[in-house]
């Protein structure tokens, strides 16, 4: 960054002034240009009927919708009346016009294993998948839910719920057994599809023991489908539990996808808020599959010998649509790997890069500076000249990283962008198109077709260039979450109740005179923790209930590599003395391993107004480490606030 000393310093702080332009042979080949972003961009705002039934009908419904959009504020359908299947558009679609053959997964194992799915291949498999769920039971809008470290299982499993018209939960493999059993019973699922166990950094995760636990609390589930990913031998319980590769064995390779309305949902994935229950973020089939197929196609350039690898997990929405829906529905060939990205060392995403000749790479910032902070050395051990095209996404990404990782990864040869989105939103919302637009670092960009957004004031004012305010969008969209699973009341409040008529993301966000749009960050009790939410609620939940814990306040502090984490202030309870490392234990325990805290301040009291409420504000500074600013006399006890200082954090 520059630091000029001229009187609109602060101005300049605020704004990186870098501009980018796409490197010229990208831009030569490229699907998109500028003129035809703004035709396309202005037509998807002026007749979206129009633009979205164009984009629709590049796939195959098997009723043509009658409406492509019935918009009762806040719900919407989209393509109201069409029958489809997006598994059917992700696999037989793509077989029937002959890319059957092409690989559709390639899969490597943390351990070094390959395996490779060609779309045929992978058919067959969803396809009995499909047919062993139906063996046990499982019926059309039934809950499953998935509890699985990486392998193509995983995927399978989401493609042959989606077959079914069985509504898939994906609970990410790091989490609890108490996160695993709250969303089973949220969800009442009444299968789940997990693994004997997951590698991780050479070690084994114990996912059926986790599981067993789970389901001992969750009344409704009636089945587990194992997968045997470590021939670790775990106890099977007779009549509830069935291996993955005996029931698929036991099943028919013939299925023939199940029309499914337009709206039916197709999962529900949980995500956190600002109270201490995690949301489950409800999608539903057509606009979903219509969002992530274009968005795929156009924000990443696609073309047909793409090696498209999405590095995010399947347990979050990352995964959902950028390494299964969005490029199969493409008929793409999709990178998948199961590990850490150090493991054995810190090249192996580079030598994963190279082995599978990976041309479009997209993985979060905070994984990049990790990576930036083992040097140059090792990325320049391989050969990355496969690469064409870089992606970023998760939280906002620092200017510098942004460089780094456009500089040494992509050799000053790939365009990097930047993609604005949410659990929500289903697919990319910000972002500039690789071969169009001159790259902001730091900025996520421009709207993507059909997307209008907008900054405003609490009270619904719209702001002109450079003011920072609340980023909102202004009218639906196909891939727009549909409702909290049951809890309806909350979608309106949440999305829809903040600001009179527009969806409210949570982040605060301001807009340049180029439309481009800068994302600050969550304004809500959200924390972002390498690129995963977690609500300040939630971890105060599952600290007050350790025996030792009286109150709790959590707040975020910047961090270099996450670039949030965690900081834990709590009171204890009588005369009990708090142990950090069992605190720090409980936590992963109750929520996983990314909520523990890093930091804990073991106080006296919390910073309070005279009514009781905690002013975070004041925690956040001080677990930054940062002077006290701003008004504190509408505290009850300003005196906490030096007490607060001097205590270390442990
Ligand atoms: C929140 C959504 C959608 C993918 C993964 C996260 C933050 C996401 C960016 C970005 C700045 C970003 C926002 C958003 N975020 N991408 N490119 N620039 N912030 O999904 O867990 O639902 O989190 O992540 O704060 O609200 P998620």
């Amino acid at each position: 960054m520059t630091h000029p000393t001229s009187s609109d310093h602060i101005d300049n702080v605020l704004h990186e002034t870098r501009v980018i332009q796409p490197p010229a042979d990208f831009a030569a080949q490229a699907q998109v240009t500028r003129e035809e972003y703004d035709r396309r961009y202005r037509q998807s705002l002026d007749d979206p009927d129009t633009f979205w039934a164009e984009v629709a009908g590049e796939l195959t419904w098997m009723t043509p919708w009658e409406q492509v959009l019935d918009w009762q504020e806040p719900h919407a359908r989209w393509f109201v009346g069409g029958q489809t299947n997006i598994a059917y558009n992700a696999l037989d679609r793509q077989v029937e016009r002959g890319l059957g053959g092409k690989r559709a997964f390639v899969w490597e194992g943390e351990d070094g294993e390959v395996r490779t799915f060609t779309y045929a291949e992978l058919l067959r498999e969803v396809k009995q998948a499909a047919n062993a769920m139906l063996a046990l039971g499982v019926q059309t809008g039934d809950r499953v839910t998935l509890y699985l470290p990486l392998v193509p299982e995983a995927a399978i499993a989401m493609l042959a719920c989606a077959r079914i018209g069985a509504v898939h939960s994906v609970v990410f493999g790091g989490f609890s057994v108490s996160a695993l059993s709250d969303r089973m019973n949220d969800a009442a699922s009444k299968l789940l599809i997990t693994a004997d166990a997951g590698l991780r950094r050479g070690g084994l995760v114990n996912l059926k023991a986790n599981a067993d636990e789970a389901a001992g609390k969750t009344p409704t589930l009636e089945h587990m489908l194992v997968v045997n990913r470590a021939g670790s031998n775990p106890p099977m319980q007779p009549g509830r539990d069935v291996w993955w590769h005996e029931a698929l064995a036991a099943a028919s390779d013939e299925h023939e996808a199940m029309p499914l309305d337009s709206e039916h949902p197709l999962f529900v994935l949980y995500t956190s808020g600002s109270t201490g229950k995690p949301k489950g973020v409800l999608h539903t089939t057509g606009g979903y599959m219509v969002g992530t197929y274009l968005t795929t196609d156009t924000v990443f350039d696609l073309k047909d010998d793409d090696v498209f690898w999405c590095t995010a997990d399947v347990g979050w929405v990352t995964g959902h649509s950028y390494s299964v829906y969005g490029p199969l529905l493409n008929g793409a060939t999709v990178m998948l790997y199961e590990g850490a990205p150090n493991h054995p060392d810190w090249g192996r995403f580079w030598a994963i890069v190279q082995k599978h000749r990976v041309t479009i790479l997209y993985t979060a910032p905070t994984a990049i500076r990790a990576l930036m902070r083992q040097g140059d050395a090792i990325p320049a051990q391989y050969d990355l000249s496969s690469l064409r095209l870089l992606g970023s996404v998760g939280e906002p990404i620092n200017p510098e990283a942004w460089m780094w990782y456009a500089r040494v990864i992509g050799g000053d040869r790939c365009p990097v962008i930047d993609t604005w989105w949410q659990t929500e939103t289903g697919s990319i919302m910000l972002t500039t198109l690789p071969g169009a637009h001159p790259a902001k670092p730091g900025s996520a960009g421009l709207p993507m077709y059909g997307i209008e957004p907008a900054i405003m004031t609490r009270a619904g004012e719209e702001l002109g260039p450079n003011d920072g305010g609340l980023l909102v969008i202004k009218r639906p969209w196909p891939s727009m979450l549909r409702t909290v699973y049951g809890d309806d009341e909350r979608y309106r409040k949440t999305y829809w109740g903040e600001i009179p008529h527009v969806y409210f993301a949570g982040d605060g966000a301001r807009r340049d005179a180029d439309g481009y749009i800068t994302v600050m960050g969550r304004v809500d009790d959200v924390l972002n923790v390498s690129g995963h939410r977690l609500g300040t609620m939630e971890i105060e939940s599952a600290l007050v209930a350790h025996p030792s814990v009286a109150e709790a306040a959590v707040v975020g502090r910047p961090d270099d590599i996450k670039g949030e984490c965690v900081v834990a202030f709590v009171l204890p309870q009588g005369e009990q003395t708090v142990d950090p490392a069992a605190l720090r234990a409980y936590v992963t325990r109750e929520i996983g391993a990314l909520a523990r805290p890093d930091a804990i301040y073991i106080a006296d009291a919390l910073p309070k107004t005279r009514s009781g409420k905690i002013m975070r504000r004041f925690l956040r500074q001080i677990a930054a480490g940062r002077a006290i600013e701003g008004d504190t006399s509408t505290l009850e006890d300003p005196g906490v606030l030096d007490r607060l200082a001097e205590t270390p954090a442990v």
